[in-house]
């Protein structure tokens, strides 16, 4: 006669291989067979994240599964992902990606708010009469999954690891983490837009000093990065939760990228190219959209920089815009009165690192050719394939997953 114990493995196993089938059979419902590199975009909606995600559409090596928004960085949470919406609608790729609506709070709030009229003029850049002036389709929907809940099951069926593009704070990442950290072996490498990575010997003391200013902040420490200071713990939890592969393109080395529009003009005349006039207004109206105070040929590059990288990594690429990239260790201070610290990496190990634990591998970019960049840039976005737009909206990768869970998840 079996015994109660014999009895219960028995049953466990049956349980867990019900389990693993129902898990295969999702990820072959899922049909994935497609080569090109599997990548979420996880952003703020900013307009140069536009910039970043119609390039990536139109790069034949990336496979777009979703885009998934944030609503606690550079737009307000009720615009991050209509904007991104309509702006696959201007673009014709409407119902091709799927576009979850996330996180709008951070772990943990700075304190810092953006100024509401650099907000305002993110939120109506593509509709404002006085910006780019488009009627949209308002009958474009999100995905059915919550942005958070698709990058777990994006990652936890997916037949191979994929990469993610982070824009804007981290909050939707490391609420994913920390939900299922069964996901984190399927994360191939996370790339980042911004960070500061310093070396510890760049700063002056290593004291608290409240004097510099006092947890909630009112205003964002010097020099830290927009997108790490507005959800400092998430960074940290990203970082820290044992990623294969971490990549940043710092904001310092983002701001050595092209500056004006005269640049950016004497490019495309010197490549011969015609931007359809959506897409060079989308790219050329930084300065007559926003309130910055800033002249009108202010030009700046950004999250596309990250995107770029991406790319390159991806494709090992030996001429790509990125010309020296370099392996650091990094921490993030999370110390609430060592303000110059707060939000800061630390790019090496100095002298007493041995007493620190903790730091994590970033490969950080820390040279680039601004040519080669603009040119890149440039052409692809002329190139009218939209490559991550191909599938209909049955085919679309949260459609196919809501299907192929409803099929076997839940028996
Ligand atoms: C989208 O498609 C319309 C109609 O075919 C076309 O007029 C428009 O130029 C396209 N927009 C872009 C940005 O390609
Ligand atoms: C904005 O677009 C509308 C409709 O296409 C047009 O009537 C109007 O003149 C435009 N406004 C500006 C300021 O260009
Ligand atoms: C634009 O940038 C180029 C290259 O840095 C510089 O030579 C030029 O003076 C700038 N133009 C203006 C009008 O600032
Ligand atoms: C904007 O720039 C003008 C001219 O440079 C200057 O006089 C003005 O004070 C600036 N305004 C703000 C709000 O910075
Ligand atoms: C790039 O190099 C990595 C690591 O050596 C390798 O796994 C990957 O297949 C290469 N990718 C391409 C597109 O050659």
């Amino acid at each position: 006669m079996m015994n109660l114990l014999t009895c219960l493995v028995l049953i466990s196993s049956i349980v867990e291989s019900q389990a693993l089938a129902n898990y295969r059979n999702i990820e072959s419902c899922l049909g994935q067979n497609d080569n090109r590199n599997p990548v979420i975009i996880d952003t703020d909606a900013d307009v140069d994240d536009l910039w970043a995600i119609l390039y990536l559409i139109k790069v034949p090596t990336v496979n777009i599964l979703a885009i998934t928004t944030v609503g606690d960085g550079y737009s307000s949470p009720f615009f991050s992902t209509s904007n991104i919406l309509s702006f696959l609608g201007l673009i014709n790729c409407s119902y091709g990606i799927p576009v979850a609506s996330g996180q709008s709070v951070p772990m943990m709030s700075s304190g810092w708010n953006i100024d509401p009229k650099i907000l305002n003029s993110i939120d109506t850049y593509l509709t404002s009469p006085t910006c780019l002036n488009q009627s949209v389709d308002i009958f474009l929907q999100p995905s059915p999954f919550e942005a958070v809940e698709l990058i777990i099951f994006t990652l936890k069926y997916s037949s191979k690891p994929v990469d993610i593009l982070v824009l804007g704070p981290m909050t939707n990442i490391a609420e994913a983490i920390i939900r299922d950290r069964s996901i984190v072996p399927k994360i191939g490498t996370i790339y980042v837009s911004g960070g500061q990575f310093k070396s510890m010997s760049a700063y002056s003391s290593l004291i608290p000093n409240p004097k510099l200013g006092t947890y909630p902040y009112l205003r964002k420490t010097s020099d830290s990065s927009d997108n790490v200071f507005l959800d400092v713990l998430s960074v940290q939890r990203v970082d820290d939760s044992g990623v294969r592969q971490l990549v940043a393109m710092p904001s310092i080395v983002q701001n050595q990228l092209p500056t004006n529009l005269t640049q950016l003009n004497m490019k495309l005349r010197e490549l011969n190219l015609d931007l359809d006039p959506f897409t060079y207004k989308l790219i050329t109206s930084l300065a007559k959209c926003g309130n910055q105070n800033e002249s009108e040929i202010f030009w700046r590059v950004w999250d596309n920089s990250a995107a770029q990288l991406m790319v390159q990594m991806q494709n090992n690429l030996t001429n790509g815009f990125c010309t020296k990239i370099q392996n650091v260790k990094s921490l993030y201070i999370l110390s609430a009165n060592a303000d110059q610290l707060y939000g800061q990496g630390i790019s090496d190990s100095p002298r007493n690192a041995m007493k620190i634990n903790g730091f994590s591998d970033y490969k950080i970019c820390t040279e680039t050719n601004s040519d080669v960049f603009l040119t890149e840039f440039l052409t692809r976005i002329h190139s009218g394939q939209l490559h991550s737009c191909k599938n209909s909206y049955n085919d679309r990768f949260d459609i196919k997953l809501q299907q192929c869970l409803k099929k076997y998840a839940f028996n």
